[in-house]
C-alpha cells in the first residue's frame, strides 16, 4: 500500500495518516542525551521532520533529547531490547559491542573530520559498520559532532607532564581511558549528564569534549583552562534496531535511508558551524582561559601517545591502523 514515486522525494498515499492511531503508522522513537541545540539534538529533529514530510505523517521520529527517556550508558542496551528503535551514541560508546571501533579514540588519528570521512567510507570502515549488524544493532549513518578540546581547574595543561595525578571523567572507551593514565593521570567513567556535577563537587578536575559539548553544558562556568588540543573525535553512530528495521517495508527503508544520507550532509556542515560558533563564545566570556598548543608542545603529546598505537595493534592487527587515511596520505 506504500509506493514509492520514482523521480519523486515523496511517498504517495490515499489516506490522511496523521489521522491514524500510533499502532496503525510506524512510530520509530529516537533518544539521544544532548541538548537541542548541538549537532546531533538538531540533526535528530531535522529528520524526524523530514521523514514525517515524505511519509506525510505515516513514519513518525519522536524525539527525546536530554537523556530523558533513557540516560546515557541505559540507551544502547534499550535498543538492543527494542525498547526504543533508534539512538546516536558517540562511536566511543560502542567500543564495548565493538571494541575495535577503538581506532576511533586513537589520539590524533585524524587530521580532520574530511579523514574521518574517508577513512568510514572506506573498506576498513565498512567492515566497522557491518560489525554491528550481528550484535544487534543497524547503522543508517554517522554524525560529527568534531574534535575534543581538555579542560581543567587547577593549572593549563601544556606539557604532557601537567596531567600528572588529575582526574578527568572519560567516556568508556580502553583507549580513552589510557590516554589519560600514559600520562600519569586518573579516570573515572561516567555518563555525559553527570560531569557538570562531578566538576562542581570537585570529584573531578578536568574533563575532555568538543566546543560544542563543553558550551551546551556550561562547563566553562566551572573550569579555569581550556586547551584546544583537537586530540580525539567524538562523532555518533546513528543506529536502528535491527530487527524492527528488518521488519520495515522495503520503501520505507528507502526513504530512511536517502533521508539520512541528506541529513548527514547537513549535519557535518552544521556541526562545524555550531562548535566554531561555541569557540567563538567560549574565546569572548572572559569565563576561562583559552591555550593554544605551539607546534613542539603538540609533538611532545603525540610522542608520549604513540604506544596507544601498539597496544591497539596489538589487540586488533595492523589493519586498522596502517589504514588511517594520515599514514596513507
Ligand atoms: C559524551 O559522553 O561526552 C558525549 O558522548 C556526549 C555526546 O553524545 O555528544
Amino acid at each position: 500500500f506504500l509506493t514509492l514515486l520514482t523521480g519523486c522525494n515523496s511517498l504517495d498515499y490515499t489516506e490522511d495518516h496523521e489521522q491514524l492511531s500510533e499502532e496503525e503508522r510506524i512510530i520509530i522513537r529516537f533518544s539521544h542525551i544532548v541538548g537541542e541545540n548541538t549537532p546531533k539534538g538538531l540533526a535528530a529533529r531535522k529528520f524526524a521532520k523530514i521523514v514525517k514530510e515524505r511519509s506525510n505523517g505515516f513514519v513518525e521520529v519522536q524525539v527525546f533529547p536530554n537523556g530523558f527517556l533513557y540516560k546515557d550508558g541505559e540507551e544502547i542496551s534499550a535498543l538492543k531490547k527494542g525498547d526504543i528503535q533508534m539512538i546516536a551514541p558517540a562511536t566511543s560508546k560502542m567500543t564495548n559491542e565493538v571494541p575495535e571501533w577503538q581506532v576511533m579514540d586513537l589520539p590524533f588519528a585524524f587530521r580532520d573530520v574530511e579523514d574521518v570521512h574517508t577513512y568510514l567510507s572506506g573498506s576498513i570502515g565498512r567492515n566497522l559498520l557491518a560489525q554491528f549488524e550481528p550484535k544487534g544493532f543497524y547503522p543508517l549513518g554517522v554524525w560529527d559532532n568534531g574534535f575534543k578540546q581538555i579542560t581543567n581547574e587547577s593549572h593549563p595543561l601544556i606539557k604532557t607532564s601537567d596531567f600528572k595525578d588529575l582526574k578527568f571523567r572519560v567516556m568508556p572507551s580502553p583507549i580513552i581511558a589510557s590516554q589519560f593514565e600514559i600520562l600519569g593521570a586518573n579516570v573515572q567513567s561516567n555518563s555525559f549528564n553527570e560531569v557538570y556535577q562531578l566538576l562542581g563537587n570537585g570529584r573531578i578536575d578536568g574533563q575532555e569534549n568538543t566546543f560544542s559539548n563543553i558550551h551546551s553544558k556550561n562547563l566553562q562556568s566551572l573550569q579555569s583552562h581550556l586547551t584546544v588540543s583537537n586530540h580525539g573525535y567524538l562523532g555518533y553512530v546513528v543506529l536502528m534496531n535491527n530487527s524492527f528495521w528488518n521488519d520495515l517495508p522495503k520503501d520505507i527503508q528507502i526513504l530512511l535511508h536517502e533521508t539520512m544520507v541528506e541529513v548527514s550532509k547537513w549535519e557535518i556542515k552544521i556541526a562545524e558551524e555550531l562548535n566554531e560558533n561555541n569557540f567563538q563564545s567560549l574565546e569572548n566570556c572572559d569565563c576561562i582561559a583559552i591555550h593554544h598548543l605551539s607546534v613542539d608542545q603538540k609533538k611532545q603529546w603525540e610522542d608520549a601517545f604513540k604506544p596507544l598505537y601498539q597496544q591497539f595493534e596489538n589487540r586488533f592487527g595492523s589493519d586498522y591502523i596502517k589504514t588511517l587515511p594520515k599514514y596513507e596520505g
